[in-house]
């Protein structure tokens, strides 16, 4: 079968991005990463799809006059890609609901935490200031509000004590590299897609209990 044509978006370091074209290496996986598109032209992350002979565009938002025409700009990106699905990883721009409901059931983005608890900036600070004792990584559809959407997946990991952000971010980071590669295969297969405001789930995902942590299903 055709493997998916991903997108993935991003604006800095991309680790995320490297673990989807880390997944996307291995043969049985649904998808190929045809496309990097990076709003910043310094964007480390490029490099790393570069190394990986991905094609890589730079869109830089402060080219345009306007988020319609920034957005309008990634649009014909992605179409002339031919991209299936958008992944956003660690991209800083906040997309309009237009561009959100244009890629509806397509377009995802990963969280470090487990929404809708602490969505927006400096999450890491400020779990650790509210004495949290569980964080985790959400992965989920985006829509017009920033980091809310219906959630595809979640991990949860522990704040253990001498924790600060830069410690709590490191363990959840490893998580969200696990579970961003296992949510684009869910949608990917068809095992999970959005139904109106929520999510729906093949049977045999549901049956095991484990959509906390969403294994890649063989
Ligand atoms: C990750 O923590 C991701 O959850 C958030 O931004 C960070 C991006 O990191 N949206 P990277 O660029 O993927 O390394």
């Amino acid at each position: 079968m055709a493997k998916a044509r991903i997108a993935i978006l991003i604006s800095g370091r991309g680790s995320n991005m490297q673990a989807l074209i880390d997944a996307a290496r291995d043969p049985d996986y649904p998808a190929e990463i045809a496309l990097v598109i990076s709003n910043r032209p310094k964007a480390p992350g490029l490099a790393k799809a570069g190394e990986a002979g991905i094609q890589r565009e730079v869109i830089n938002h402060k080219d345009f006059e306007n988020r319609e025409d920034f957005e309008a700009a990634l649009h014909d990106a992605l179409k002339t890609a031919k991209i299936d699905f958008v992944c956003l990883a660690g991209f800083m721009r906040v997309l309009t609901g237009k561009f959100a409901s244009d890629w509806r059931g397509r377009l995802i983005n990963i969280h470090p935490s487990l929404l809708p608890s602490f969505e927006g900036l400096h999450v890491h600070e400020r779990m650790i200031e509210a004495g949290v004792k569980l964080a985790g990584c959400t992965v989920h559809f985006v829509s017009a509000e920033v980091d809310s959407g219906p959630i595809i997946g979640q991990t949860a990991v522990p704040v253990l004590p001498g924790d600060d952000a830069d410690k709590l971010a490191a363990r959840i980071l490893e998580e969200e590299h696990r579970l961003y590669p296992a949510c684009l295969k869910l949608l990917i297969d068809g095992n999970a897609r959005l139904t109106g405001a929520s999510v729906t789930y093949d049977e045999s995902i549901t049956a095991t209990g484990a959509l906390s942590n969403p294994p890649i299903k063989d």
